[in-house]
């Protein structure tokens, strides 16, 4: 197969009806801070059998296309010896591979970020491939204030999403393309919507310009929401019209899919959050779903690092999974809950 129909079969394989993709990438000091919440040990035998527990849920793969791992896990192996990306590819879900090296602070820009993890990467990817990943992803985060992000913020970080996406096809991986306007901070749901279309407006103009090809790609974007200390959290349908507008005026329509991340949304709302964007109507992508907590949360809750739990987490997933799915095609219910 040719890179360019590799790509295109990968893309195909993600945005399958009905399903969406597992976010199960966190680094070491995110997982060690999830396994705390539930009064677990952050060991590397903690977090295979957690991660095995994840990829082994029976059904799982009629709501999900695809799953993000961490590179510790890449290499990790199912009790029986089998390794987790393979045991993922048995189930019909993609395995992909987070690959930036987190972020630091912007160098001359106070209160601004930047993500790291461009040299070597065309190598690294290429180990990755030989490990069964498929898609990869890289996450750019915009703190938000009155006068965050800067315009240096932006533009930086639009050129390192670029050089990332344009590294991962060349070397026959699709990339997912995550650039996050976080939920932190007292903001209105209005400068969110102003924040995030500038951002993604950089984000689109920076791909182009480094040749990416938009139909070899995915976005990860998060919803257009109030701050979460903000008095007046906004309802679901003005999140669903303030997203999809800002959307449809800086995606193009050959991006295939665009999969929200959860961001710090109860796993309920990022679900009632997906559907009323489905709702809204037929748009040019498909519109689904890259949750790492809001479909993790409920399932660490039933675990809590016991073995005999592993059934009920497996279907506390496989509950958030399901429903998701049909947000997914705007057909969530709230009875569904039950
Ligand atoms: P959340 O859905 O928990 O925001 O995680 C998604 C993700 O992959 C963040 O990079």
């Amino acid at each position: 197969m040719s890179h360019s129909e590799q790509l295109q079969a990968t893309v195909a394989a993600l945005v399958r009806p009905g399903r969406g993709i597992l976010a199960a990438d966190e680094s070491g000091p995110t997982i060690a801070k999830r396994f705390k919440a539930i009064g677990v040990e952050s060991t590397e035998e903690n977090r295979r059998a957690y991660r095995s527990l994840l990829l082994a849920t029976p059904g799982l793969d009629a709501y999900i296309s695809g799953i993000i791992l961490y590179e510790e896990t890449l290499a990790q192996r199912a009790d029986d010896g089998t390794p987790l990306p393979e045991v993922a590819a048995r189930h019909g879900i993609v395995p992909g591979i987070k690959v930036d090296a987190g972020k630091i602070p912007l160098a001359l820009a106070p209160g601004d970020e930047i993500t790291q993890g461009l040299d070597g990467l065309g190598k690294r990817l290429a180990g990755y491939r030989e490990q069964g990943a498929r898609f990869a992803k890289w996450r750019a985060v915009y703190n938000i204030s009155d006068t965050l992000p800067s315009r240096l913020a932006i533009k930086a970080n639009a050129h390192a999403l670029a050089r990332y996406a344009a590294i991962c096809q060349d070397e026959g991986i699709v990339p997912i393309v995550e650039p996050e306007v976080l939920l932190d901070g007292g903001h209105t749901i209005e400068r969110c919507a102003e924040v995030t279309e500038a951002v993604l407006h950089a984000v689109f103009h920076a791909l182009s310009g480094h040749r990416v090809a938009f139909e070899h790609m995915l976005l990860k974007p998060s919803m257009v929401v109030a701050g979460k200390d903000h008095p007046r959290q906004a309802g679901v349908a003005e999140v669903a019209a303030q997203t999809v507008r800002v959307l449809r005026r800086t995606v193009p329509a050959a991006v295939p899919g665009i999969f929200f991340l959860s961001g710090g949304q109860t796993p309920v709302e990022a679900t009632v959050h997906l559907d009323a964007i489905n709702r809204i109507g037929p748009q040019p992508w498909v519109l689904s779903f890259s949750y790492g907590r809001a479909l993790q949360e409920p399932a660490q809750q039933a675990w809590r690092g016991q073995p005999g739990n592993a059934r009920a987490a497996q279907d506390a997933l496989l509950t958030r999974a399901r429903l998701n799915g049909a947000a997914r095609d705007g057909r969530y219910e709230a009875a569904m809950e039950k």
